[in-house]
């Protein structure tokens, strides 16, 4: 049995959620698991290694043989890779993704521990590379998607990537609905790697004017830039503007290096000035990640039965 075929038989939906800094919790990520999705969250969001340790052991014994992801920043700017690793390996966290960094032997450090280990890319030159370093799965990440964001269409990159690469295939950016997740698996994913519709969940640690802006905002309130992190992301402008500060004229902060981490001076990004993708005009409510998760299963079954299939 192929990866793809496996992990889609132990979920309700192809989906794996996307991991993001400071909103995906512990609970967060055992509602998607329970509601039949891959969970997933940030091995920085708890507050220090041990926290870590305590959350993936909560998030373990409540879900079970459910799969669950912890993302690992493999930046060498990530001063808590080697602690967090430690005990995403004690605890044989089931799948890991890699985030901005190509480390061979971290791979293959996890895959010998019984991790599957996925990695991100915004291009196919870095989907082949990520191939060559045996990774289980590959994240397009296309345009338009929450957080730190690919700028090619997802038809492009699907394309590119599904030529060569027949192993498992992960879309993220923008997919919110039925049909978007459909549209996912006609383009080649075996799975819709779904972020920004989780940070109006009940249980993602976004504060409440945060949550009321991914169900006021839609694509046209997101901007582009590589002013807070040196690298490409999303942001609303709601709150780049509540911040005081121009979209139009935005400067990196004083000082301020490249650090894409997440972590450090550069919090203030996420914490303060908040990311989402251009998918968010899917998302009417703020509600418990669960109840999303059920209006996804009859969007998607819907779409499904309004183009014929199966
Ligand atoms: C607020 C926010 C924070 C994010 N933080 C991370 C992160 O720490 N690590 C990571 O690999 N991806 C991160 N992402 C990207 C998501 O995992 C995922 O790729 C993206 O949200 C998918 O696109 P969508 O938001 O349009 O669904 C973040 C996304 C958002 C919106």
């Amino acid at each position: 049995m192929s990866l793809a075929t496996d992990l889609r038989a132990k979920l309700r939906l192809p989906v794996m959620a996307g991991p993001m800094f400071i909103a995906s919790t512990a609970d967060l990520v055992i509602a998607q698991c329970k509601a039949g999705i891959i969970g997933a969250m940030p091995a920085l969001n708890p507050c220090s290694t041990a926290a870590l340790d305590e959350d993936v052991a909560r998030i373990r014994e409540t879900v079970g043989d459910r799969p669950y992801c912890i993302n690992l920043v493999a930046h060498r700017t990530n001063e808590r890779l080697q602690a967090d690793l430690d005990v995403i390996l004690r605890h044989k966290v089931p799948i890991v993704v890699l985030a901005l960094a190509a480390n061979p032997d971290l791979v293959k450090e996890l895959q010998a521990n019984g991790a599957l280990v996925f990695q991100d890319v915004i291009k196919n030159r870095h989907a082949q590379k990520c191939a060559e370093m045996g990774v289980d799965g590959i994240i397009a990440v296309g345009a338009g998607a929450g957080g730190h964001t690919g700028d090619q269409s997802p038809f492009a990159l699907m394309q590119e990537i599904r030529e060569w690469w027949d192993g498992l295939l992960i879309l993220s950016g923008c997919i919110a609905n039925g049909r978007s997740l459909l549209a996912a698996e006609v383009l080649g994913a075996d799975l819709a790697y779904i972020g920004s519709a989780f940070l109006a969940s009940d249980e993602a640690n976004t504060q409440a004017g945060f949550k009321q802006m991914i169900v006021d905002c839609s694509a046209a309130d997101i901007t582009v830039t590589n002013c807070f992190t040196g690298v490409n992301a999303n942001f609303l402008l709601p709150s780049i503007l509540k911040n005081g500060l121009d979209p139009k004229n935005l400067q990196r902060p004083p000082g301020g290096e490249i650090n894409i981490s997440g972590g450090g001076a550069n919090s203030k990004a996420w914490r303060d000035i908040w990311s989402a993708g251009q998918g968010i005009g899917a998302i009417k409510r703020s509600e418990p990640a669960a109840a999303y998760i059920d209006w996804l299963a009859d969007d998607y079954a819907q779409a499904k039965t309004a183009m014929g299939v199966a």
